[in-house]
């Protein structure tokens, strides 16, 4: 039996199963041997935090108070790790091919609906935002064209929804998108950029846990949905795809994160890029 420990704490098996069954019901987070270590960093943070003295004494308030821990506990355990226009291959696709093609097919409705529904601290939906301003902006006074961002953890969307970094977050941003959707910060806060309102006023977040109702009408043109399915087990992701499916428009797409697949739900769409998919159109 592995423990893990350090002169203060030790991480039992008993307990590292409890922490492991908590988070899978909470968040569909499937944590097994292999996250031990990053769990015992985590849940070290959190027993300081609480100042406590043991993991086991926190592992009886997660017992004692399943729901009034929950939102604490999973902010504490999810991996948040994110970046301006991460596999930039995406926005590349968005902004040469799927954008021109959305202004023609939507002309009629002139509706467009975009989720990046692990929204993280918000670097992937202002990196939708620029993106979709670059290509609608003409059109943004007469068309309805909104992004939906979500997250399960209520600390990194509160970062979102202000929209500030520090100024090295951005040093990959093109010069003139970085003049254009961005205010530096001044004294205090001279190594801070904040998102303008150009890109934040078509962005509008939500918490909201994927495995619970998703209470939004869709349809969506585009849905981002990286770096998140690879920590739930294969019922979860294949349940969480046939969702995704259900909310896209015909011929809407699905990006997935650079280590993640469809698996058996592949045979439903069209792989036109990498980790692009496609809802056909005849649905
Ligand atoms: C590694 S980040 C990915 C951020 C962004 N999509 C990207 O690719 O850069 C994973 C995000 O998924 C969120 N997450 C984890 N479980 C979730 C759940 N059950 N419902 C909604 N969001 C969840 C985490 O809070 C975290 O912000």
């Amino acid at each position: 039996m592995i423990e893990v420990r350090d002169r203060s704490h030790t991480l039992n098996s008993r307990d590292f199963k409890f922490i492991c069954d908590y988070v899978y019901d909470a968040a569909g987070i499937v944590l097994g041997e292999a996250k031990r270590e990053m769990v015992y960093r985590r849940l070290t943070r959190v027993v300081r935090e609480r100042k406590l003295e043991t993991f086991a004494e926190y592992c009886q308030i997660l017992r004692s108070n399943p729901e009034g821990e929950k939102t604490y506990f999973i902010n504490a355990i999810t991996t948040n790790l994110t970046s301006f226009y991460r596999e930039k291959h995406h926005f590349d696709y968005l902004l040469s091919k799927e954008f021109p093609t959305l202004l023609q097919k939507n002309k009629d409705s002139k509706r467009l609906r975009f989720w990046s529904s692990a929204s993280s601290t918000g670097e992937e939906p202002y990196s939708l935002a620029i993106t979709a301003h670059q290509a609608f902006k003409h059109v943004l006074s007469v068309w309805d064209v909104k992004i939906l961002a979500t997250d399960i953890d209520s600390n990194v969307l509160a970062h979102a929804k202000a929209g500030i970094y520090d100024s090295q977050r951005i040093e990959d941003v093109p010069q003139h998108l970085q003049k254009a959707y961005f205010q530096k910060g001044a004294g205090a806060n001279q190594n801070k950029v904040k998102v303008n309102d150009t890109a934040k006023s078509l962005i509008t977040f939500k918490e909201l846990n994927l495995l619970h109702d998703w209470p939004m009408n869709g349809p969506f043109d585009v849905i981002f949905c990286r770096n998140v399915i690879i920590y739930f087990d294969k019922p979860t992701q294949q349940d969480l795809f046939e969702r995704y499916y259900e909310m896209l428009a015909p011929g809407g797409l699905l990006m997935l994160g650079h280590s993640e697949n469809l698996g058996q739900f592949q045979q439903y769409f069209e792989n036109v890029g990498r980790t692009i998919f496609r809802k056909p159109f005849d649905t």
